[in-house]
């Protein structure tokens, strides 16, 4: 049997040509990685949650009706999701001050934010993904104005969502970083949620400790990443199973 074709390779994923035309198969990697790949460690069983979290948001936003590209979980570590042209920027919303936010205009970290604030970063792992404007997006062409107005709207929507679920369980969604792809049907075209939404790309903190349930753990060497993101999917009833 011919191998399948691997089309991209990132820091944490694989993604391989699909079955159908106009589909692809999402691999999660236990590589872990933070400062644009500067620490790296392998965390045995990090894709496997991952693919189960991601998953678990996935569909939950589909079911309110925000489209994603997911399609159906595979196995352990793979998920078929729609092809889409990747928009190179990466959308973050932030519901309290952290990371960079707070580093970059000097705001305490755990600052409640008066609304929820979205950024846009250029997607360059040469210029360390630098943070954009909207007047450098439209002068630059990487979307358009409407790009714009629909990122902004699928930001809020996939943060209202997510907060909630969250919420549910007794952690709050400071903050996350989601990607969007241009999926064209016909003659239309509209944007998706691609990518991935886990605790690699989002800030959970519990509700009563304030303890960190998400990527920080690894970036700060603050503990054990896997068990805090078993921690995340046992409360939200997503623990993998052997199949
Ligand atoms: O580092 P910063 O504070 O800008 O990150 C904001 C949010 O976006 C965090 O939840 C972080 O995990 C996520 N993020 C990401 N991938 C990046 C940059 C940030 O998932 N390349």
């Amino acid at each position: 049997m011919a191998r399948r074709r691997m089309v991209y390779e990132g820091k944490a994923k694989i993604l391989y040509e699909g079955p159908e035309p106009g589909t692809l198969i999402q691999f999660f990697k236990d590589d872990t990685t933070a400062g644009n790949g500067e620490k790296h460690e392998l965390i045995e069983g990090k894709g496997v949650l991952n693919n189960r979290l991601s998953e678990h948001f996935m569909t939950g936003l589909a079911s309110i009706g925000v489209p994603t590209h997911f399609i159906k979980r595979l196995n352990m570590r793979e998920q078929l999701v729609r092809a889409v042209e990747m928009i190179p920027l990466e959308v973050v919303v932030r519901n309290v001050a952290a990371g960079s936010m707070s580093k970059r205009l000097g705001i305490e970290e755990g600052t409640q934010l008066p609304r929820p604030i979205i950024e846009f970063y250029l997607k360059n792992d040469d210029l360390n993904d630098p943070i954009v404007s909207e007047e450098h997006i439209i002068a630059f062409g990487w979307a358009t104005q409407q790009d714009l107005d629909d990122m902004v709207s699928l930001g809020l929507r996939v943060n209202d969502f997510m907060s909630g679920m969250m919420m549910g369980v007794g952690i709050k969604l400071i903050d996350f970083k989601i990607e969007i792809g241009r999926a064209f049907e016909g003659d239309f075209q509209r944007l998706i949620v691609a990518d991935e939404i886990s605790p690699d790309s989002c800030r959970l903190w519990d509700v009563e400790t304030g303890q960190k349930l998400d990527k920080d753990v690894f970036r700060r060497d603050l503990g054990n990443l896997s068990e805090a993101y078993t921690e995340v999917a046992k409360r939200l009833g997503v623990m993998p199973r052997q199949n």
